[in-house]
C-alpha cells in the first residue's frame, strides 16, 4: 500500500496529459485518486524479477522528481490487455514516447507523463484505468450481470466475490462473479445451488465463503453453500434451523459464523440466532436475541463480543444488544439516541462503532458512536445527506466512506467521516446513483462499489 500511495503521490507531482488536447484543471487532494495505476495486487511485486529492473527510478522520498539508479523496487505494471511491464516507478526505455507535439499517446490506455524522470522526453504510462483527477471516483468494467440486493466478500486472494441478487420482475440470480484486481475485469465463477437475494456472505477462517439464507422470489431460504476460491466451485452445506432473509452474519474469532434475526418464510421477524461450524458443516441455535429484528446490523467487536443494533421490529428499534460467545448469551446494552433500520454499523480502528443513517419514518442524517468500554451511545457529526440502504466502509486511513443510499430517490452522493474530528466531508459524487449496492475494501485500499438499484438493477461498478 505504501508503495502504491508513494507512486500515486509521485504522479501528483508530475504534469500529466490525457488524450484531450486541453489540459484539465487538476485540483487533487488527499481524497482524490488522480490516476488509477493498476500495479500488481501482490504487495511485494516490487521485487518481481520479470525483467531486469536496473533502470532509473524516481526518488520516492523527495518531492523534487530526482532520480537514482536502483536494482530493486521494480513495479509490475499492467496495461489494459494485461501486458506486464516490470519497471521502476517510471522507466524511460520501456515506455512508449508521447507524441512530441500533441503530447498524447497512441492508445487511450496510456497517459502522457511530461516532466517525468525521463527528463526531456514525455512518456506514455500504460494503465488499466486512466481517469484524471477532479473526482475521487474511477470507472471500472461493468459486472456481467446487473444485480441489486446482492452480497460481496473479499477473498483471501484479493479478489471480490459477488453473489446472487435481484434483477427485477421477481427474478433472483444464482450467478457469482469475481472482480480481479490487477486487470479490473469480472470473471464468472460457478453457480449457486439456490438463486437468492438479501442473503449473507461471510469469509471463513479457512478462506471459504459461506452464503446463507436469502429470498428466492417465492420463499425465504434456509439453505447455505460454500465457495472455494482454489477451485472456483460451490458446494451445499448444512441448512440453517430457520429460513431467513434480511438477517445478519458475522464471523467470530473462533471461526464460527453467527447469524441473527431476519424474516422467515411467513414474513415474521425472528429473534433466533444460530452458529455455523465449518468443521461439521452444521448449524446450532445459540440463544435468542431480546428483540426480534430485521434490517438490523451485527458487528464483531475487538473485545470478542458481537454488537447488534436497531432494525425493524414493529417500527424502527433503538435497542442494541451484545452476544457473548463464551456463554452463548445475549444482554441488552445502551439505547441508541435514534431508533433506525436499514442503517450501517462500522467498527473503527479505535474500537468504537459508528452507526450512520437509516430509516425511522424518514431517512436519517444522524450518526452515533458506541463505546464498548462504557456500553453507551453518543452523538457524532451529522451527514450532509439523509440516507438509508447505503454503504459504509472503513478505509485504510481509518476514515469511513459512506456512499449512495435512498431518500425518495437513489443517491449518488458520498461523504467521508473523520474519527479524529467526528466530522463529515462531502466528497465528489459517484457516477451512478444507487442503493442496495455493495462496497468492498480492496487490498490496495481502493473501494469497489458494485451494482445496486436506480429504478433498475445496475451492472456498473466504480472505484474510489
Ligand atoms: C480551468 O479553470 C479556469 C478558471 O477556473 C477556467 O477558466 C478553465 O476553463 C478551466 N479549464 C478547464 C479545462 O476546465
Ligand atoms: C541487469 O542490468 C545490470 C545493469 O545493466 C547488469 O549489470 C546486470 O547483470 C543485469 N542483470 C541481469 C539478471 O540481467
Ligand atoms: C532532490 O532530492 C535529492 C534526494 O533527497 C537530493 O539529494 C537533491 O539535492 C535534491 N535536489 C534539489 C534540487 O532539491
Ligand atoms: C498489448 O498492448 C501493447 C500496446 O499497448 C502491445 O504492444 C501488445 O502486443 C499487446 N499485447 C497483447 C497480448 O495483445
Ligand atoms: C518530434 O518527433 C519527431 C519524430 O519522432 C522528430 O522528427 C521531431 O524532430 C521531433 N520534434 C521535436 C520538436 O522534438
Ligand atoms: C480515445 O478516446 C476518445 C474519446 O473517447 C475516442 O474518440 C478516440 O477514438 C480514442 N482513441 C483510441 C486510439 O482509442
Ligand atoms: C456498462 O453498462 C451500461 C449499461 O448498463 C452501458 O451504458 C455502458 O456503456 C457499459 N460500460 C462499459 C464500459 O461497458
Ligand atoms: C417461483 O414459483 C414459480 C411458480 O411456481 C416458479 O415458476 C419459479 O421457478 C419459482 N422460482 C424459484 C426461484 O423457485
Ligand atoms: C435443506 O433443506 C431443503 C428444503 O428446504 C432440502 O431439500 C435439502 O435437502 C436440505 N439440505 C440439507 C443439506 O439438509
Ligand atoms: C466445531 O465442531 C468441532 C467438532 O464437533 C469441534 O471440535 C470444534 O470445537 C467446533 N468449533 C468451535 C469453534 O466451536
Ligand atoms: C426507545 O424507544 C422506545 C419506543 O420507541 C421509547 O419508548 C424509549 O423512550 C426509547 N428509549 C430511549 C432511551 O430513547
Ligand atoms: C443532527 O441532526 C439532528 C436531526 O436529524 C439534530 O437534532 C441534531 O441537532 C443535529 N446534530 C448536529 C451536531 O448538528
Amino acid at each position: 500500500m505504501q508503495l502504491i500511495i508513494a507512486f500515486i503521490l509521485i504522479i501528483f507531482l508530475l504534469s500529466v496529459k490525457g488524450q484531450i488536447p486541453q489540459l484539465p484543471n487538476y485540483s487533487c487532494n488527499e481524497n482524490d485518486v488522480s490516476i488509477q495505476l493498476t500495479l500488481s495486487s501482490l504487495s511485494h511485486s516490487a521485487w518481481n524479477s520479470i525483467s531486469n529492473c536496473s533502470l532509473q527510478q524516481c526518488n520516492v522520498n523527495s518531492n523534487n522528481n530526482s532520480c537514482f539508479s536502483s536494482s530493486t523496487h521494480c513495479f509490475d505494471y499492467r496495461s489494459i490487455n494485461n501486458t506486464r511491464y516490470c519497471a521502476p516507478a517510471i522507466s524511460c526505455s520501456i515506455l512508449e514516447r508521447c507524441d512530441n507535439i500533441t503530447q498524447t499517446c497512441s492508445t487511450n490506455n496510456s497517459i502522457c507523463v511530461i516532466n517525468s524522470c525521463c527528463s526531456s522526453q514525455a512518456v506514455c504510462l500504460p494503465l488499466v484505468t486512466t481517469t484524471m483527477c477532479e473526482k475521487g471516483w474511477l470507472y471500472t468494467n461493468n459486472m456481467t450481470n446487473a444485480r441489486t440486493q446482492h452480497k460481496a466478500s473479499v477473498l483471501p486472494n484479493g479478489r471480490i466475490l459477488i453473489t446472487g441478487g435481484y434483477t427485477g420482475n421477481n427474478v433472483a440470480l444464482n450467478t457469482a462473479e469475481l472482480y480481479d484486481l490487477p486487470t479490473g475485469t469480472w470473471i464468472t465463477t460457478g453457480r449457486l445451488a439456490d438463486a437468492r437475494w438479501i442473503h449473507t456472505s461471510s469469509v471463513l477462517l479457512d478462506g471459504k465463503i459461506l452464503v446463507a439464507g436469502g429470498f428466492n422470489g417465492n420463499i425465504s431460504l434456509n439453505s447455505a453453500e460454500l465457495y472455494d476460491q482454489s477451485t472456483g466451485t460451490w458446494t451445499t452445506t448444512g441448512n440453517m434451523t430457520h429460513t431467513r432473509h434480511v438477517h445478519t452474519a458475522c464471523t467470530l474469532s473462533s471461526g464460527l459464523v453467527l447469524v441473527t434475526g431476519g424474516l422467515d418464510n411467513s414474513g415474521f421477524a425472528l429473534n433466533t440466532a444460530e452458529l455455523y461450524n465449518s468443521s461439521t458443516g452444521t448449524w446450532t441455535s445459540t440463544g435468542n436475541t431480546i428483540d426480534t429484528r430485521y434490517w438490523h446490523t451485527a458487528s464483531a467487536l475487538s473485545n470478542g463480543k458481537v454488537l447488534v443494533t436497531g432494525g425493524e421490529a414493529g417500527g424502527a428499534s433503538n435497542t442494541t444488544e451484545l452476544y457473548d460467545s463464551s456463554t452463548g448469551t445475549w444482554t441488552a446494552t445502551g439505547y441508541m439516541i435514534t431508533a433506525r433500520y436499514a442503517h450501517t454499523a462500522s467498527v473503527l480502528s479505535n474500537g468504537k462503532v459508528l452507526v450512520t443513517g437509516g430509516f425511522n419514518s424518514i431517512a436519517l442524517d444522524s450518526a452515533e458512536l458506541y463505546d464498548p468500554s462504557t456500553g453507551t451511545w453518543a452523538a457524532t457529526g451529522n451527514m450532509s445527506d439523509a440516507r438509508y440502504l447505503h454503504t459504509a466502509s472503513v478505509l485504510l486511513n481509518g476514515k469511513v466512506l459512506v456512499t449512495g443510499g435512498f431518500n425518495s430517490i437513489a443517491l449518488d452522493s458520498a461523504e467521508l467521516y473523520d474519527p479524529s474530528t467526528g466530522t463529515w466531508t462531502h466528497i465528489d459524487s459517484m457516477a451512478n446513483p444507487r442503493f442496495f449496492h455493495t462496497a468492498s475494501v480492496l487490498s490496495n485500499g481502493l473501494i469497489l462499489i458494485a451494482g445496486g438499484d436506480n429504478n433498475n438493477a445496475l451492472n456498473s461498478a466504480e472505484l474510489y
